[in-house]
């Protein structure tokens, strides 16, 4: 929730526990955000963390000092004071700190746990209150005990019970499906991804016979892909399939547009107007059964595809997943998303529950967008032909390598506006470069560029450049995620 939400709306939603997040601003600075006071004595648990924990001292009669003294990156910090908090972590911890800022005094009442070299309030509780706060980042994996941290204050401060797992995620959506759908008929688009895939599971295990899964093929597939969801995951699931050839109609689409954003938003509205066409299509075959209209669309939508995109006032849009912000405003159905509030690792749990196979449930993500925004620059058949090319050959190679399960995904990337010079044969060419982006991650949130053996990298090279033509150089990106983010458009 956006921080000028009300201490009445809160209470309206009855939440068990309240988390203040971290955030850019000093609590000095004109129009840093604030917090209705009246928060805090609603008797609800909350942490807050970094400016979260700051806004509570400030708000609750603490001091916030400008010590002038940047703390940033790993910390040593010490416990000082046993608390449920911080109950079962060590006394000594490296911790993620990124402040200008500090509490230089807790407020009334409140008991200062924690402290560092340059902060002597880096921690500090309320009981009785169930008021808590860090100054260092327990959410970040670079914090010893920061998932301990996090448990302790969830599980035990708060009381709120340790009852995440698959099975209660399946059967909780299952019931919510089965409620939201009635009778009604259900399509589901399918990319072949996890998170479409994962899905139209839950809603075939809810639903059943309702369910018609839609195949786009947009033109912007990898190479063997339409085969592998037209066998392997119909095989797996039984569920009804139906393909739609789309590839002409995404093309001419797509046709001379080169701006990000403007292409994620037409392969958003082309994917849309396919699905009503195919929703009309199957109408009118069902027409002699019951004419019944299919009024509900299922999306693999995941949480940070809704973060991503904007999600509340103070969030920044970083892309507009084809998913979220690139839907038409007449969308004429009513949206299923069960994977809504959940993470890539946490679908494919529910995925291996469901009894997919590993082929598909351990897949790496491919954008919905697929190649379209993979290839810098206008999106033609050619250049799709090329990339699909150069993409089957570092998936081979990787694959062959055994890497598969140490990257999180590896686009492969098309700049289709930068020609360099090269020489094949014994001629001069004037080619087009391909960037491999091998990254690391756990929920695409943050990443890192995976470290690939140099001589993966350079037989992914040698083949790219003798059998891909129209490319004589291929490049590695090695940006992490922030500032880059992981495909380049
Ligand atoms: P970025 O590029 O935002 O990507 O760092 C994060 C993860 O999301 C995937 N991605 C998308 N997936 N529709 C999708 O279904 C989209 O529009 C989209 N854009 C990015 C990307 O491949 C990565 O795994």
């Amino acid at each position: 929730m956006p921080h000028t939400i009300t201490a009445a709306e809160v209470a309206a939603k009855n939440p068990l526990g309240l988390v203040l997040s971290g955030g850019p601003s000093s609590v000095y600075a004109e129009g840093a955000p604030s917090l209705d006071p009246e928060v805090f004595n609603l008797g609800v648990p909350v942490l807050g963390i970094c400016y979260g924990f700051q806004i509570m001292a400030r708000t609750l009669g603490g001091t916030v000092s400008h010590t002038g003294e940047r703390e940033y990156g790993a910390t040593d910090a010490t416990i000082s004071h046993a608390n449920v908090l911080v109950d079962e972590l060590p006394t000594a911890q490296n911790v993620w700190m990124s402040h200008g800022d500090s509490v230089s005094e807790a407020p009334a009442g409140f008991t200062v746990l924690a402290s560092t070299a340059s902060t002597p309030v880096a921690a500090f509780a309320h009981d009785e209150k169930r008021l808590y706060g860090v100054q260092w980042h327990p959410e970040v994996k670079h914090s010893d005990y920061g998932q301990k941290l996090l448990e302790n204050f969830l599980h035990r401060a708060a009381g709120i019970p340790n009852d995440w797992n698959p099975d209660n995620v399946i059967a909780d959506q299952v019931a919510s499906i089965q409620a939201q759908v009635g009778s009604g008929k259900v399509i589901c688009g399918l990319s072949g991804g996890v998170d479409s895939a994962v899905a139209a599971a839950l809603v075939h295990k809810a639903v059943g016979d309702q369910l018609v899964c839609v195949f786009v093929d947009h033109g912007l597939l990898r190479q063997d892909e339409r085969r592998q969801v037209e066998e392997d995951y119909v095989t797996a699931t039984g569920v009804r399939l139906v393909t739609v050839d789309a590839r002409e109609q995404f093309l001419t689409a797509l046709a001379g547009v080169t701006d990000p954003e403007t292409k994620r938003k037409i392969i958003g509205r082309e994917f849309i107007r396919t699905f009503e066409k195919a929703q009309a299509d199957l109408i009118a075959e069902a027409k002699a059964e019951d004419g019944d209209p299919i009024k509900f669309l299922v999306q693999g939508t995941l949480y940070p595809d809704v973060v991503e995109s904007g999600g509340g006032s103070g969030t920044a849009n970083i892309k507009s997943h084809h998913n979220v912000g690139g839907l038409p405003e007449d969308l004429n159905f009513e949206l299923v998303e069960p994977l809504r509030t959940l993470f890539k690792d946490e679908v494919r749990a529910i995925g291996r529950e469901l009894g997919l196979p590993e082929v598909i449930v351990g897949r790496q993500p491919f954008p919905g967008p697929g190649l379209g925004i993979r290839i810098v620059g206008e999106v033609t058949a050619e250049r799709l032909e090329l990339l699909r090319a150069a993409d089957a050959i570092a998936r081979e190679e990787l694959t062959a390598a055994g890497l598969d399960n140490e990257i999180w995904q590896c686009p492969v990337v098309l700049l289709a506006d930068v020609r360099s010079v090269g020489v094949q044969g014994d001629g001069r060419t004037y080619g087009h470069p391909i960037v491999l982006r091998p990254v690391s991650s756990e929920d695409a949130m943050t990443a890192d560029w995976t470290r690939l053996p140099y001589d993966v990298l350079a037989r992914i090279s040698n083949r790219i450049t003798n059998q891909v033509p129209g490319v004589n150089r291929v490049v590695l990106d090695v940006t992490s995620k922030p500032p880059g983010t992981i495909e380049w458009e």
